[in-house]
């Protein structure tokens, strides 16, 4: 959105927030009327979990491609669900808008590529409709600054949808974290490290959405059309959420602590190149050939918060490994690595040896998994999404605060246009700014994965 269009429409914003149909607590409701803006492959995923709720219901889908809208009422039909009204299609990209414009929709789910995610987010916002959106929150700085002006002027509900706060061991860990089993945290890794050489390039054809050619953009299918030319135009950590999600729970960032500095560096990119030229439906010869990648193979970033610990992030998506987001959680009395599931604490542990970390995620099991392990079951990713949705129903329904909130999203979803910055400015540490402008002082001290919890 160009900023003088947000300029005038926060002027209407203002006015939503005087009628907001979200004033905090005073209302709640037993049921939500969903719309999902974008159902490619992640959005067709979302609806296993957000059709097994009596609690919600599917009121309109949007998507530019006719394919997707197909794959997507197929899936709803088979559960037996009320087809929701359709928008789109035939590549309108705008259709969106007349969804936003529909009655009696509570909350929107925002499941496009990652540049709408800021115009759509903060356009629900000012029509009174609460924001579940996929990572991540906007692309450029200013992105971030504009959707946390809109949900702090139209006080509308907006939670990113970060799904690996809620995955089992992560979330056993906090309770270790909570419990001090580590003493005092002093350094967290984590990042993004899943080969998505396979995700990036394709033959175009729906049915074979993986792998399947050394084609991106117009001629690819799902993230292939439009996340490929963010490793072409971009060199930053461009996936940070669900490293740095676990790690601001951990550090209890907003609530007490905040990140103060940021710098990145990238390697050399060949990993994509690579991949193009040794494609069987690739070559040297291959047009793809000559495209240069801006993206580094491996972007590793620092932050440090304020109250002194470090956090190490690494983007790593276009080389062969196995699928990992790194995570490292280490306090005075010990640590916890997730890649071999290990973990050593000073004096249970025997020293200077690693324990299998399974037997303190069984003691320490987080009581969201302990209540609702059964029902998550067969949900996407392992039974994450269904919390991460679960979390944001219920909070719409109660109206109470969002768990995953507004300065979390933005400041998480930040370090990209932050890292990009650092390593265009010969890797500068940067100034991290408080979006919550002094409020991460006296914020509740602990993160609330549901409310409660
Ligand atoms: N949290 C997770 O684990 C997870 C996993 C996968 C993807 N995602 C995120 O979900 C989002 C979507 O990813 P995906 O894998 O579904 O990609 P996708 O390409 O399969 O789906 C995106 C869909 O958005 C549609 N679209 C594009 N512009 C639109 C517009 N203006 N109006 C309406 N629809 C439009 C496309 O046609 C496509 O169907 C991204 O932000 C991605 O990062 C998150």
């Amino acid at each position: 959105m160009h900023r003088r269009t947000f300029l005038k429409s926060s002027a209407a914003g203002a006015l939503v927030m005087a009628t907001t149909s979200w004033p905090l607590g005073a209302r709640t409701r037993d049921r939500i009327r969903v719309a999902m803006i974008g159902t490619g492959l992640r959005g067709q995923s979302q609806l296993g979990p957000l059709l097994s709720r009596d609690d919600v219901e599917l009121v309109a889908i949007c998507d530019t491609q006719q394919v997707m809208l197909d794959k997507t009422l197929a899936i709803i039909e088979k559960t037996g669900r009320r087809k929701p009204k359709v928008y789109g299609g035939n590549g309108d990209v705008r259709a969106w808008k007349a969804l936003l414009a529909q009655k009696g929709i509570d909350a929107v789910f925002i499941v496009t590529p990652w540049e709408w995610h800021a115009s759509m987010s903060i356009a629900a916002m000012q029509a009174g409709i609460a924001v579940g959106c996929e990572v991540v929150a906007g692309i450029t700085l200013q992105d971030h600054w504009d959707v946390l002006r809109a949900q702090q002027r139209t006080g509308t509900p907006y939670m990113l949808l970060e799904n690996v706060c809620y995955r089992r061991d992560v979330l056993a860990v906090l309770q270790m974290v909570r419990a001090g089993l580590f003493g005092e945290l002093v350094h967290m890794q984590a990042g993004y490290q899943h080969d998505l050489r396979a995700v990036k390039f394709n033959s175009g054809n729906p049915n074979e959405p993986y792998g399947s050619g050394a084609e991106f953009g117009d001629k690819g299918f799902s993230e292939a059309q439009w996340r490929t030319q963010h490793s072409i135009d971009r060199n930053g950590e461009l996936y940070p959420s669900h490293g740095i999600g676990p790690c601001a729970m951990y550090a209890n960032i907003h609530r007490g602590n905040r990140f103060t500095h940021i710098n990145a560096f990238a390697s050399k990119a060949r990993g994509l190149h690579e991949y193009i030229v040794e494609h069987p439906k690739g070559g040297a010869n291959h047009p793809n050939a000559g495209v240069k990648f801006k993206l580094g193979d491996v972007v590793t970033t620092t932050l440090r918060c304020e109250n002194g610990e470090t956090i190490l992030l690494q983007h790593d998506t276009s080389l062969p490994r196995p699928y990992s987001l790194g995570f490292r959680v280490q306090g005075t009395d010990g640590l916890w690595m997730d890649v071999n599931k290990s973990i050593h604490v000073e004096g249970k542990s025997p020293a200077h040896k690693w324990e299998q970390a399974q037997k303190y995620y069984d003691e320490y099991d987080h009581p969201l998994w302990r209540n609702y392990a059964a029902k998550a079951a067969g949900a996407g990713h392992g039974g994450m999404d269904w919390f991460v949705i679960h979390a944001f129903i219920e909070a719409l329904k109660a109206n109470t605060p969002m768990p995953i909130d507004i300065y979390d999203a933005v400041a998480w979803s930040a370090i990209t246009p932050l890292s990009e910055q650092s390593i265009a400015e010969d890797y500068k540490t940067l100034a991290f700014p408080d979006f919550t402008e002094g409020k991460w002082k006296d914020r509740k001290p602990i993160f609330a994965l549901d409310g409660r919890y």
